[in-house]
């Protein structure tokens, strides 16, 4: 019941001003009840504090040091840099980023328990510092095997292959962690869009390099892509035969080139040699 209360609110924030940008909302979310009668919310850009007034953002923002997002800084590559937060470390900035994200998130309850979450920030930085971009979380022990939770870029940056680069991001952390990884269902219709992007791309060109001659669990180990998801991927592309009880990979070029076409940019690539990353222990 409480659930259902959640999804079937009214949103509340209208908008909000996080560094220089003012973002309408799309969502419902459940800030403190002391934040109820405020349409505008003023967001500490890099502590992720918020604010019911202007003057209070200007007085915090002379005080606050922070240029960049809590935790380690673990790949940088050019103006990206990508951070790794412990929810369990920095409570109140995991939980401040929970509420701005759900601003965005419609069918994700809250997680008030940000202490299992690690948060993955990524950042344009410039000389005024480190500006956020988007975000994933990812539980720090997942019995599912998911390798991600929420993912979010925020809407002055989508469209410009950010969420593409966070979701490689997810897969190459699974990779480091010998891992099979999955996204927490149920996706978004833009989560949808942006998966199945990613893993058609990412499959494709294997396919191609390998002229097909390959199974889906060799895919799968490749990828850190769950097996699950590259059936359905491959099935969705009419790649799959069922031959004698097994799904069978028939990858005709020709078919391989038009998907490939179809598939559209690339995206930001995840330069591996940039992340320095050990596993959660
Ligand atoms: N209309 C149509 N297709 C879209 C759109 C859109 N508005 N947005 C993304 N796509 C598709 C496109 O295929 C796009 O690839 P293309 O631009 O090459 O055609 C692909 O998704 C990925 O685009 P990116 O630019 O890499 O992704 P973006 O930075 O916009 O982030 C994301 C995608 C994270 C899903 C973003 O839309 C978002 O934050 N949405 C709100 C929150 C949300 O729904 N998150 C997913 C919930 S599910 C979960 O968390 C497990
Ligand atoms: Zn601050």
């Amino acid at each position: 019941l409480r659930e259902h209360e959640e999804f079937t609110k009214v949103k509340n924030i209208a908008t909000i001003e996080l560094g220089r940008y003012e973002i309408e909302t799309w969502y419902f979310s459940p800030f403190p009840p002391e934040y109820n009668d405020c349409l505008r919310l003023y967001f500490c850009e890099f502590c992720l504090t918020f604010m019911k007034r202007k003057e209070q953002l200007q007085r915090h923002m002379r005080k606050c040091d922070l240029k960049h997002p809590p935790g380690d800084e673990i790949y940088r590559s050019g103006t990206l840099s990508m951070f790794e937060i412990d929810g369990k470390k920095n409570k109140v900035y995991g939980q401040n980023l929970c509420y701005l994200a759900k601003l965005f998130l419609d069918h994700k309850t809250l997680y008030y328990d940000v202490d299992l979450f690690l948060f993955y920030v990524l950042c344009e930085c410039d000389d005024r510092g480190c500006h956020m971009v988007g975000y994933f979380s990812k539980e720090k022990h997942s019995e599912e095997s998911y390798n991600l939770a929420c993912i979010l870029t925020l809407p002055p940056y989508q469209r410009k292959g950010y969420g593409k680069f966070l979701i490689a991001f997810s897969y190459e952390l699974s990779k480091k962690e010998g891992k099979v990884g999955t996204p927490e269902r149920p996706l978004s219709d833009l989560g949808l869009l942006s998966y199945r992007g990613y893993w058609t791309r990412v499959l494709l060109d294997i396919l191609k390099k390998h002229k097909g001659n390959i199974s889906i669990k060799e895919l799968s180990d490749m990828t850190a892509i769950k097996a699950e998801d590259i059936l359905t991927t491959l099935q969705g592309l009419e790649l799959i035969q069922y031959r004698k009880g097994q799904h069978v990979i028939c990858a005709d070029p020709k078919v391989l080139d038009r998907h490939l076409k179809a598939a559209g940019r690339g995206g930001l690539d995840v330069d591996v040699s940039k992340l320095i990353w050990t596993p959660y222990k």
